[in-house]
């Protein structure tokens, strides 16, 4: 069973630039354990897919990171992780989900990232973090919250940009 706290640690990131996400996306990368669940909230144009790009480059894929609002789900298998990306944004109803088979792909090289999460509720693996981007002037605030024992294990400097 996984322990979910009442008031899960969390924590606030401030982006002023693109480069600024970036560099946090790579170093993040650089901490993750697997398997793990990132659900990525946040409105059109937050900065979730660029937040989701520079992660699956910054773990060994060099070619394009398309964003899966067509398609809702692409899939990367890298030397020592597997990432999904996911964005429902586009999904008629969650139990669309049960058909995409994601928990035969789910295994424990995984990273599961998941765009607009509140549309597949249900039908989702439990979130490990939360991220929840919001625009912030011309930059971006990401606010975290690290929901399962797992997350809460992670080394407090991979939240320091
Ligand atoms: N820290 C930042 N400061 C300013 N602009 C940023 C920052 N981070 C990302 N951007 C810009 O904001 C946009 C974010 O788009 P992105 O596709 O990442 O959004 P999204 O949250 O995935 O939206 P959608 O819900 O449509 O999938 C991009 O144009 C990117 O260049
Ligand atoms: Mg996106």
């Amino acid at each position: 069973m996984i322990a979910v706290a009442e008031n899960p640690p969390g924590g606030h990131l401030v982006f002023p630039r693109e480069q600024h996400l970036n560099a946090f996306a790579k170093k993040f990368a650089s901490f993750i354990r697997v398997p793990l669940v990132i659900h990525l909230e946040g409105d059109l144009g937050a900065g979730k897919t660029t937040f989701a790009r520079a992660f699956i480059r910054a773990l060994g894929h060099e070619g394009r990171v398309k964003s899966p609002t067509y398609g809702l789900l692409e899939h990367y298998k890298l030397d020592s992780v597997q990432v999904l990306h996911m964005d429902l944004y586009r999904i008629g109803d969650p139990e669309e989900l049960a058909f995409l088979g994601i928990e035969d792909l789910l295994d424990e090289r995984t990273v599961l990232l998941v765009e607009w999460p509140e549309r597949g509720t249900g039908f989702l693996p439990a979130a490990d973090f939360v991220f929840s981007f919001a625009y912030a002037g011309e930059g971006r605030d990401l606010y975290w919250s690290a929901l399962t024992e797992r997350a809460q294990s992670f080394d407090d400097t991979a939240f320091i940009s």
